[in-house]
């Protein structure tokens, strides 16, 4: 008999977004004439931009031809778009190195894959509320894990407490599930408390293309000091609607290089690329052309537009929460709107009242952390008519 990961057994059952699908199927399978609005989990419904649609047809005419076919590619991802992601990032005025820059499937896979890098007994910090795939995967790993409290004194950006020794601190920013942003000073603050700690920083900014204001950091890498102790995810699915396409990226910078117990030096870069090239065979060369295209001047051009049509559903949420005085968070740089659950209610049981009596679907907080017991997190995700609709229906419900 296999003995087996019985960390497991310390995961709620499902998965936060797995759990909710399951509770909306049972509703609309009892309820099958009422429309359901789902603002629940951050998917995209805006088809792809033109320019990513023409990049993804480039790719498949290259793979129909025997001239530039292509077999397996670099696990790393391909060079045209380290490059593209490279370019793009100094236009933001970001510099880092293509070749520290490893493509993927997206940013959740990266995130939950990073933990096998370090051992068992780390001090781990992770913010709480928080994305849950950060917790799960630490624990299905056995790691212990301690909390960083965001809380609305804090306006959900914790800060390190120089008290605590960390060696791992994860951050993300704009913030999944708060839409809280990180400023340039607190940032600076962390990474020089990482610095002090010989820590790594897995910064996760998935939602960096939602910030509009230009002092706000889009990349860890804005901040002195952070190659040294950050490695960086992101995603092009909130940036160019790749939620079902899957491209996301890594960077791991050759600088982040510690002591081993046996004395020898260990590069975090090296041992990534060993993980990626051992179990992961790249992501498809197609979609890579696609990704390329996202990451030009016009493609990024493309993808605002769309971003800014999710920005004026946010502002219609936001505009709703402030007429019946209810406090949120986010909304700005952000897709995620995140606020408390009207009459006191618990999350769970705001989620039942609100899709049993406007039929309309969100996140409770309580999925991303005890924090979060008494928040409702809603997306800019859906469309203009459905977030109009949904939000007629919040209106008449409080
Ligand atoms: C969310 O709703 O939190 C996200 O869509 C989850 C994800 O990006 O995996």
């Amino acid at each position: 008999m296999p003995k087996l990961n019985e960390n497991y057994q310390n995961l709620k059952e499902s998965y936060l977004f797995s759990e909710i699908a399951h509770r909306v199927a049972a509703y609309t399978k009892a309820n099958p004439g009422k429309k359901v609005i789902r603002l629940g989990i951050g998917d995209v419904t805006l088809p792809l931009t033109p320019l990513a649609v023409r990049g993804l047809h480039a790719g498949v005419d290259a793979m129909a031809d025997s001239a530039t076919f292509k077999g397996y590619g670099p696990e790393q991802g391909y060079g045209f778009l380290r490059s593209a992601i490279h370019d793009y990032y100094a236009r933001n005025g970001v510099q880092i190195d293509a070749d520290d820059i490893f493509i993927s499937d997206g940013a959740k896979s990266d995130t939950g894959n990073i933990s096998e890098l370090f051992a068992a007994d780390n001090t781990i910090l992770i913010p709480d509320p928080v994305y849950p795939v950060y917790v799960d995967s630490n624990l299905m790993n056995g790691k212990k894990i301690t909390y960083l409290s965001g809380n609305a004194d804090n306006q959900f950006l914790p800060m390190p407490d120089k008290q605590i020794h960390a060696d791992i601190i994860y951050l993300c920013s704009p913030n999944n599930p708060t839409g809280a942003v990180y400023n340039r000073a607190q940032l600076t603050e962390w990474v020089g408390y990482a610095l002090e700690n010989q820590a790594v920083i897995l910064f996760d900014s998935a939602y960096e293309a939602f910030i509009t204001d230009p002092a706000l950091p889009r990349s860890i890498y804005a901040i002195e000091g952070a190659r040294r102790c950050a490695i960086e995810f992101c995603s092009l699915s909130k940036t160019a609607g790749f939620t079902g396409t899957r491209c996301g990226y890594t960077i791991v910078p050759r600088e982040l290089v510690f002591t081993a117990s046996d004395g020898r030096e260990m590069s975090l870069h090296a041992m990534w690329n060993r993980r990626q090239s051992t179990k992961f065979n790249g992501t498809s060369f197609i979609i890579q052309k696609g990704a390329e295209a996202v990451f030009s001047p016009e493609g990024m051009a493309q993808c605002q537009e769309n971003i800014r049509y999710y920005q004026e559903n946010a502002k219609m949420i936001a505009e709703t929460l402030n007429r019946k005085n209810i406090r949120f968070f986010g909304g700005i740089h952000s897709p995620y709107i995140w606020f408390e659950c009207p009459d006191h209610m618990e999350s769970w049981e705001f989620f039942d009242y609100l899709l049993t009596n406007a039929q309309v679907v969100g996140t409770p907080g309580a999925g991303f952390g005890k924090n979060g017991a008494n928040y409702f997190r809603l997306t800019a995700f859906g469309s203009h008519e459905n977030t109009k609709e949904a939000m007629e229906r919040f209106e008449r419900l409080f």
